[in-house]
């Protein structure tokens, strides 16, 4: 009689031991508490992801994105999160200036920045002017090269202004060889006619920032599985689309580039006179993330690289950029932009940063070029997540918690 006890008990016990384990374990915490312990582990890593970044041969667009992930890591005080951008602090923002200072050596003979490597000019209107806002931002924090900063970006405007081929709703066109709108446009050219706007107390540039970002959103604006998102490319020569894939990196371009003209005109001289566009643009950054956080995978915590395919992967640069902006938005307003987005961006940093190598590559990424496939390196990728860490670090200082990375 006393031997079948132990012989139940063990099993018993045992079954016990292994349901009650799961929750020994420490779960998941995304409360503001929990993503500071997980910054404080992995912030260091934003080290290596930028010097990956710097190491990477540059195009146009990603010599401009590279300065601004550079910029909110290094000087977040200049960038337009901040108080008040747009005035010497003392502080030199040398290493965005490194990347302005090159943009506009390789200034191309028509104005675009960043063009004279290999072969010269491309076919993009827009992506030139990604470098301007940190070309401007020379003018006013490195005396001995304002006039030369200041040169190339009169250069650079006039060409967005005066030179590029304009759709017929009166957007510049992201194509210097055609009429076409591409969702990545918006992150390139709005964001500096609005810094040039804010800088330059010209309320005109800062209406045209947003009126190419609202004439993008009409042309590109569908119908997704997730509610509504925006289509890749629409080509207005052939009246069709190039690519009507709700590509998630094209979205997340697109969120950078509204959130940036957004706050760009928030610490301008216009803020009270333009609420109304602030008030639309906001909603545009919040109809972004929830229609790319709504397709979050729970295999890998990424966004799927396209929204409206099942043939897909999870995309580490869309969900970076896509985290920095929803850690943006939730410090901007609170109200509209509450747990229910910054815990989806701390799924995203965590699993993001998980996806380092030893050298400081991110994956798994899209190529740049190639929208379907995983890419070997990705500039645009890396200088994402640089956005992310900064993004996390703004919001985790703003709700008050201790970092230590
Ligand atoms: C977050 O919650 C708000 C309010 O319920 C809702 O409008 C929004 O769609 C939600 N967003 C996400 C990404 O879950
Ligand atoms: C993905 O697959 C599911 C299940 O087969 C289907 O209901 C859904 O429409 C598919 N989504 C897309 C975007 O093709």
């Amino acid at each position: 009689m006393l031997l079948p006890i132990p012989l139940l008990f063990t099993p018993l016990y045992f079954t016990f031991a292994a349901n009650a384990l799961p929750s020994l374990l420490p779960r998941d915490d995304f409360s503001p508490g929990g993503q500071a312990a997980l910054f404080n582990s992995k912030a260091y890593l934003a080290d290596s992801i930028k010097s990956v970044m710097l190491g990477s041969i540059r195009t146009s667009w990603e010599q401009g994105t590279a300065a601004a992930g550079v910029l909110e890591h290094d000087n977040p005080e200049y960038s337009v999160f901040a108080g008040s951008p747009f005035a010497n602090n003392g502080n030199l923002p040398a290493t965005a200036l490194q990347l302005a200072f090159s943009a506009a050596v390789r200034q191309g003979p028509d104005g675009r920045l960043s063009q004279e490597i290999n072969d010269g000019l491309d076919g993009a209107a827009l992506d030139g002017a990604s470098a301007g806002p940190y070309v401007l931002l020379g003018t006013f924090t490195e005396p001995s090269r304002a006039d030369y900063f200041q040169s190339a970006a009169e250069k650079q405007l006039n060409y967005l202004l005066n030179t590029a081929p304009k759709t017929s709703t009166g957007a510049i066109s992201m194509r210097n060889d055609g009429h076409a709108y591409w969702n990545d446009g918006v992150f390139m050219g709005p964001p500096f006619l609005a810094y040039y706007g804010a800088l330059t107390n010209d309320q005109s540039l800062l209406q045209q920032a947003f009126d190419n970002v609202r004439l993008y959103r009409e042309a590109l604006l569908i119908d997704g599985p997730t509610g509504k998102l925006w289509a890749h490319i629409y080509n207005e020569d052939e009246a069709s689309f190039w690519d009507k894939g709700l590509w998630a990196t094209g979205n997340a371009w697109a969120a950078l580039g509204i959130i940036r003209v957004e706050e760009t005109i928030r610490k301008s001289a216009f803020a009270d006179q333009m609420r109304d566009q602030l008030n639309e643009l906001q909603s545009w950054t919040k109809e972004i993330l929830d229609g790319t956080f709504a397709a979050i995978r729970s295999e890998d915590d990424l966004i799927p690289n396209y929204i409206d395919s099942n043939n897909t992967f999870g995309d580490a640069a869309a969900s970076a950029a896509l985290a920095s902006v929803a850690y943006r938005a939730a410090v901007i307003n609170s109200d509209v932009f509450g747990s229910n987005y910054t815990e989806i961006a701390g799924r995203i940093a965590k699993a993001v940063l998980n996806g380092v190598d030893e050298i400081g590559v991110i994956s798994p990424y899209v190529d740049p070029l190639s929208w379907e496939e995983v890419g070997l390196l990705s500039t645009e990728g890396q200088a994402f997540a640089l956005m992310m860490v900064a993004g996390w670090r703004a919001w985790l200082t703003w709700n008050g918690q201790y970092l230590t990375a």
